[in-house]
């Protein structure tokens, strides 16, 4: 049986070190870190993200101040609104809440959010210091994936990582991350030809594509570490009979509450070839927040 990668636990020890940091900050007589938080709209799973990310800046002692438009709000809105969070100078970090509304362009909001308070690491500046192996504010999940991984003790150098998803949140800066480590890394994704030959090869299989039990047992390398980035929820029975043939429980959570989260991977699966896992929920999902307190507080420095 594979080792369960705790992020749940290791993201609770990145939000103390936070906490530890803020509160030198305050000793040294500066005021507290401060987050703003832009939600646009109404999307359920949004308001879900930004209370956890809301909380967790409460338990570290970062200020947060949230600022909600309407669904029907203009680009003009949204910019004018970023330009005073950039402008005042009590705010470290601005987080724009993804996706936007239709009708809203989100890369023309991130690229206007100053790039020291970008806490997201989405503006062009910080992906290109990223690109460059500089130093500057780094995507939130790959940057805590990262963390986790070194203080696993995981060996990276030489290794070689299959990224599975290209997007710019996650795929790609994931492979620029574990490159700077001196893997061997191939990005993978949907036109990949024969993506359980690639991902068979890997020695770290990170998986973030947002398809629900895409990653069966045989696709892993025996003895290899998964990283399940993916967040999906399942509703469908047919779809769940099929990926959680290892996993009676979540069927049974699906049969009880007509849905049930669960990861890229096959996780019942990956648990009998794998070296070690990580979970969904509790694996990625709490890395993703303390990544951000993490990047807020490097902001505010
Ligand atoms: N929506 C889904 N993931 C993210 C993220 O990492 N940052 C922001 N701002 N929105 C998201």
């Amino acid at each position: 049986m594979a080792q369960i990668l705790d992020g749940k636990a290791h993201a609770d020890r990145m939000l103390a070190e936070v906490k530890r940091g803020v509160e030198a900050r305050v000793a040294s007589g500066k005021r507290p870190p401060c987050l703003a938080v832009v939600l646009v709209g109404d999307d359920p799973a949004s308001q879900v993200y930004v209370r956890g990310k809301v909380k967790a800046c409460q338990e570290t002692g970062i200020t947060s101040v949230e600022h909600r438009l309407s669904a029907d709000a203009s680009q003009e809105e949204v910019n004018g609104l970023i330009d005073r969070l950039n402008a005042d100078a009590g705010v470290d970090g601005i987080l724009v809440q993804l996706p936007l509304p239709k009708g809203l362009d989100s890369k023309e909001a991130l690229h206007r959010i100053a790039p020291p308070k970008d806490v997201d690491g989405f503006h062009p500046l910080n992906q290109g210091l990223l690109l460059e192996g500089l130093p500057g504010l780094r995507p939130c999940t790959p940057s805590a994936v990262m963390n986790m991984l070194k203080a696993y003790g995981l060996e990276l150098k030489g290794q070689r990582a299959v990224v599975l998803g290209r997007s710019e949140i996650v795929g790609k800066p994931m492979a620029l991350m574990l490159l700077e480590e001196h893997a061997t890394v191939t990005i993978a994704h949907s036109r990949t030809k024969d993506l359980p030959a690639v991902c068979r090869e890997a020695d770290l299989l990170v998986a973030a594509v947002g398809r629900p039990g895409l990653v069966e047992g045989s696709w892993i390398k025996p003895g290899a570490v998964v990283v399940d980035v993916g967040i999906n929820r399942v509703e469908d029975l047919e779809l769940a009979t099929r990926i959680f043939a290892k996993e009676p429980k979540k069927l049974e959570t699906l049969k009880a509450k007509g849905g049930v989260l669960c990861g890229d991977v096959r996780f019942g699966e990956a648990m009998e070839v794998a070296r070690a896992v990580t979970p969904v929920p509790g694996g990625v999902g709490p890395l993703t927040i303390a990544g951000l307190m993490m990047n807020t507080l490097q902001a505010s420095v």
